[in-house]
């Protein structure tokens, strides 16, 4: 489908006027991303908030993997496939991001092997489960509104403040290639994603369903902030505990292992 020039003026605004929301919107901005130039963050900080994300850089491309099945046309596959690509190594020595991210957590004081075996905050699991609805129970758009603007034009801008925030808590830049590699990469990703988009923003149901997904997405994402604030306050509080008194706020949270044994993810035929 070939675009008038005044249709391709429409869907483009359309697209920067997103791009500004999506800037502007709490779950990118969050005060723990912020704050972290004026309010540094420790390493102990970081090693809270490395448990709490893997999580969400773990499940990631299977979001995107289910998403694919469910692309209308190519070029939207397209779109998807190149950045699952990158996802999967392509760009990173051919370890896809979850390794990537494994060593950074290794640096912020988690011992291999032990990746998985975190207590989750409630938020992160719902950030989770919410992506998993969002990619597999909406429409394509909402789910592509989700995982295209909602990550891919968010996270360099919140990478950009976390990243400030690990170079004054000292790590060094081997230790934090995951995070400086997406500043890059998501750049990429959120540039092929515009051209992707175009076409599909010329009709109002469309960009509505787009913008509702990226919305979505950021509002998980905002509670997943307050999540991991909640979880930073609680590990220093137990920390700081004399020993032999025993602190209760993990009870009943799950870690991402036990997730991975109950929840079944499947792509089946229905008739
Ligand atoms: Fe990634
Ligand atoms: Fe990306």
């Amino acid at each position: 489908m070939s675009l008038t020039i005044e249709q391709e003026q429409g869907a483009r605004k359309f697209l920067s006027d997103l791009r500004e929301e999506i800037r502007n919107h709490a779950g990118v901005g969050h005060s723990i991303l912020g704050r972290m130039k004026t309010d540094p963050r420790s390493r102990f900080d970081f090693k809270v908030l490395a448990g709490q994300h893997f999580p969400l850089v773990g499940n990631f491309t299977r979001y995107m993997e289910l998403l694919l099945l469910n692309a209308p046309d190519s070029e939207a596959k397209c779109w998807l496939a190149k950045v699952l690509v990158d996802e999967y190594g392509e760009r990173s020595d051919g370890e896809d991001h979850a390794e990537h991210y494994k060593k950074f957590m290794h640096a912020a004081g988690h011992n291999p092997g032990d990746e998985d075996c975190i207590p989750l905050h409630p938020e992160v699991v719902s950030f989770i489960r919410e992506h998993y609805r969002i990619s597999t129970e909406e429409p394509f758009l909402v789910g592509l509104g989700a995982l295209g603007p909602g990550h891919e034009w968010s996270i360099p801008a919140m990478f950009e403040l976390a990243v400030g925030g690990l170079r004054k808590a000292g790590f060094a830049e081997s230790e934090i290639a995951y995070w400086t590699m997406h500043l890059d990469q998501d750049a990429d990703h959120g540039a092929w994603l515009e051209e992707a988009l175009v076409k599909y923003c010329v009709e109002d149901g469309n960009r509505e369903l787009i913008r509702k997904g990226a919305l979505l997405s950021l509002d998980a994402r905002e509670r997943f902030w307050w999540g991991v604030t909640d979880k930073i306050v609680a590990e220093s509080t137990r920390r700081n505990l004399p020993p032999g008194t025993s602190a209760t706020s993990e009870q009943g949270q799950l870690t991402l292992r036990e997730l991975r044994k109950t929840w079944h993810i499947e792509a089946r035929l229905k008739e």
